[in-house]
């Protein structure tokens, strides 16, 4: 089986962690992103994922070539010399993702984390016998996604309207498809958007069904939505696989802390932390709700809450003694002298 993941865009809400590094890269939970989606395509059998992407692709290829031969499967690129949207690059693709056997194929957006059901979908998908499954979620904030109107009990889709401005739902698309190859036929290859152009006319022609997705689900392109994320992504870990995280006397609910980072006396950390590699925190460090990326060097008694901390951040910002920022997001190669007040952007 093959899969195809949505890798274009300049993740500029998540700068400037996307200034040197494409966002699929950024990690979350101590893996980039793009590591969790591939990770779960591999368990259910599939054997080459193509990323669709128009910007850095060395940057990607280079960094992922280790990880085709850890997790054997086949990493490709489909390169756009334009973006071409949301459906564009499925026609670009086509050769890569049609082998002749009729399967479906999987499509994902590359910024969102979630729980990755898709041995589930593969099931509803045979089960509905239409064209083409997508995977909804609900949300307090639908508009500022794909809404979903669907039959309750069999979940085939009345309506997917983009971004509306009016409510008609609260069911959104979470961004995870898996398609017929037919649907390829309904692509031009052009700049087009899977979610304005193809999806209406897949439902209006009674073929696109939609599955709710169980458990937990998060774009995750901007930091505060990011520090959310992560919150749900460790209380469903703690669920599945409680070992990972850490325990001990100065560890307050679930906290991820990689086996080679440092940790000093009399600190007290978490609730929904995650510490990357090569870290050092050292003695009397308070930490809540934040990530603390590879390589980074936290100073004795620092207080961090509701913050992302770059990979090395020691060497590229130092903050001085006694100072604190308050939604303060920092350039690299910065020195910070005096509290940072009120959010703002430190270049
Ligand atoms: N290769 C390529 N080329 N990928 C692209 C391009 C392009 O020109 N434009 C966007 N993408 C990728 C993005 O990197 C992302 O993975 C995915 O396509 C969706 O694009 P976004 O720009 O992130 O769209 P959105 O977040 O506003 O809305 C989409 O995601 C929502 C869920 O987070 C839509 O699919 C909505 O319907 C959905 O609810
Ligand atoms: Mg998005």
């Amino acid at each position: 089986m093959k899969a195809l993941i949505l890798v274009g865009g300049f993740g500029t809400r998540l700068r400037p962690l996307t200034l040197s590094v494409p966002k699929p890269l950024v990690e979350f939970a101590n893996k980039p992103m793009i590591l969790h989606q591939i990770e779960a395509l591999k368990a259910i059998g599939v054997t080459e994922v193509v990323l669709a992407i128009n910007y850095q692709p060395e940057l990607m290829m280079n960094f992922l070539k280790e990880f085709e031969t850890k997790l054997d499967i086949r990493i490709t690129i489909s390169r756009e010399t334009e973006p071409l949207g949301t459906a564009g690059p499925l026609a670009l693709a086509r050769e890569k993702l049609v082998d002749g056997s009729g399967e479906p194929f999987f499509v994902l957006n590359s910024d969102v984390i979630s729980e990755y059901p898709l041995q589930q979908m593969i099931a509803f998908h045979k089960s509905h016998g239409g064209e083409a499954s997508i995977m909804v979620t609900k949300v307090d904030e639908p508009s500022k996604y794909g809404v979903v109107v669907m039959e309750e009990a069999s979940g085939q889709v009345e309506r997917f309207v983009e971004k509306p401005k009016l409510f008609v739902g609260n069911k959104i698309n979470a961004g995870i498809y898996l398609l017929n190859p037919s649907v390829l036929d309904r692509i031009e290859l052009r700049p087009t958007s899977i979610e304005k152009e193809v999806f209406p006319q897949i439902a209006g022609e009674k073929k696109l069904f939609a599955m709710v997705l169980p458990g937990f689900w998060m774009d995750v392109g901007q930091p505060k939505d990011y520090i959310t994320g992560l919150s749900l992504y460790l209380d469903s870990l703690r669920k599945r696989n409680s070992f990972k995280l850490a325990t001990g006397p100065h560890i307050i609910g679930n906290v991820l802390v990689d086996e080679s980072a440092r940790i000093g006396e009399g600190c007290l950390i978490g609730p929904d932390v995650a510490i990357g590699p090569g870290c050092v925190v050292e003695s009397g460090v308070r930490l809540s709700r934040c990530t603390v990326m590879r390589g980074v060097h936290l100073k004795k008694h620092a207080c961090i809450s509701s913050s992302i901390i770059g990979w090395h951040s020691t060497k590229h910002v130092h903050v001085c003694d006694e100072i604190y920022s308050n939604g303060g997001i920092v350039l690299p190669h910065k020195e910070i002298k005096s509290s940072i007040l009120q959010p703002q952007i430190l270049m």
